[in-house]
């Protein structure tokens, strides 16, 4: 730790946090995963490595990721009365809906809460939350298109099985495309963890009444539907397809973000933290030139995205609002490409997000943090005095 945190002696119960997972500045533009800078991980390393880097605090062995592969294998069954749940819906249910309730169900299947000081305990809790979701998740896309519901292939690997669950049909073989599995490994670590931010912060919060892992997940993928979170990446796409079909006007859309009396943001960009520029934004959208050329996929809104993001940077508005994009801004991109339809853009974000958010529930249960309690200044009535009905 550089130096000693020193923290207000409300903390314990203000909502903030110490934590040795993820290091964010705002300032430089730094995002590191236990220590490891995300240019080198994004680089270099695999997500289910990233994902047992950030759980576990340290980068796996060979022989611990080997384990870590194999024994979430052994949960990626789902209880079949699960299929019962997702019938109840109709096709046209949001995604994200499907998840928070699905991964929500989880708990009844599985009732035993866990004892996150029992080593053992926890380790097959990360595995049964890591295998499940991950099913879960591509079975939300598998009920809206009317396909049949998928099940892990345990002779293929974690990222690699997304692609089998969410694509593959009775009807014959699926080819998955190397490209593809190397562009999702680096977009899931690139999504992974991001210190506290609001989904990951209500994981906590729920997490520290003492709510079940399952249920405090759940909660986490409600918060990060909405558009102003990770809902933003399927809203950049449709903001980039409404351009596109305003003949590429994007200074239109630059004046429209400004106007106060109109709600609309351009989405994509700013954040609560990043006032210089988000360093996943400029790895995603390095990653979304080289997949769109290795795919040989020639996207309009690639270019559109790009003039949208000049305009933007040189405009006044946004420069002395410190705006820039983020990590959301071209990922939607990148999805495309890869055929991932836009209403599945935030589930992805999810899925990368999972080791994060139980990473974060993991730290903060072994370090005994009281029930999250975030304080109030009060701004209301002072005392008054009750009057009856007739006499207001
Ligand atoms: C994520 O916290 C995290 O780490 C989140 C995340 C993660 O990995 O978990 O990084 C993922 O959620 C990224 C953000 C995705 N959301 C969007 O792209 C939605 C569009 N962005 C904005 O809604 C906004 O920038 C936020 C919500 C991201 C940040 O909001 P802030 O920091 O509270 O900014 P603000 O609302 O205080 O705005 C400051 C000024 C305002 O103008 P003034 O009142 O000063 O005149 O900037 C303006 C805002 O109107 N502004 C924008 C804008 N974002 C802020 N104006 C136009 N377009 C925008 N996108």
């Amino acid at each position: 730790l550089t130096g000693a945190i020193t923290l207000d002696p409300g903390y314990k119960n203000s909502g903030s946090c110490k934590s040795e997972i993820t290091f964010l500045d705002g300032e430089e533009g730094i995002l590191r995963y236990r220590g490891y800078s995300i240019e080198d991980l994004a680089a270099k390393a695999n997500f289910l490595e990233v994902s047992y880097l950030l759980i576990f605090g340290e980068l796996p062995t060979k022989t611990q990721i080997e384990k870590f592969e194999n024994d979430i294998r052994k949960y990626t069954l789902v209880n079949e009365e699960m299929k019962n749940i997702i019938d109840g819906f109709p096709k046209t249910a949001h995604p994200m809906g499907v998840l928070a309730s699905l991964t929500s169900a989880l708990t009844a299947f599985n009732p035993k809460s866990v004892n996150p000081h029992n080593e053992k305990e926890m380790y097959e809790a990360v595995c049964k939350t890591m295998g499940k979701f991950l099913v879960i998740a591509t079975w939300t896309f598998r009920k809206s298109m009317g396909y049949p519901l998928n099940y892990y292939d345990n002779t293929k690997g974690y990222v690699e099985n997304f692609m089998h669950l969410m694509y593959a049909l009775p009807t014959g073989p699926y080819k998955i495309d190397p490209i593809v599995v190397q562009a999702l490994d680096k977009l899931f670590i690139l999504h992974a963890d991001h210190e506290q931010n609001c989904s990951t912060s209500t994981v906590r919060i729920v997490g520290s009444s003492h709510a079940g892992l399952f249920a405090s997940i759940a909660s986490g993928v409600s918060a990060l539907w909405g558009p102003l979170h990770g809902g933003a990446n399927q809203a950049v796409l449709e903001m980039l397809e409404e351009i596109h079909k305003n003949g590429g006007d994007v200074a239109k859309f630059v004046l429209k973000a400004k106007d106060k009396d109109d709600p609309f943001r351009l989405m994509g960009f700013g954040h609560r933290v990043y006032k210089n520029f988000d360093p996943r934004a400029t790895i995603i959208k390095k990653a979304a030139d080289d997949v769109l050329t290795a795919l040989g996929v020639d996207d309009p809104l690639l270019d559109i995205a790009k003039q949208l993001e000049k305009v933007a940077l040189e405009d006044e508005y946004f420069k002395a609002r410190n705006l820039y994009p983020n990590v959301d801004f071209y990922s939607g991109i990148i999805y495309r490409a890869l055929g991932i339809p836009t209403e599945m853009f935030t589930v992805m974000f999810a899925i990368g997000r999972l080791p994060g958010w139980i990473a974060q529930w993991k730290e903060m249960r072994i370090n005994k943090e009281p029930i999250g309690r975030p304080r109030q200044v009060y701004v209301g009535h002072p005392l008054r005095e009750f009057k009856s009905m007739d006499k207001r």
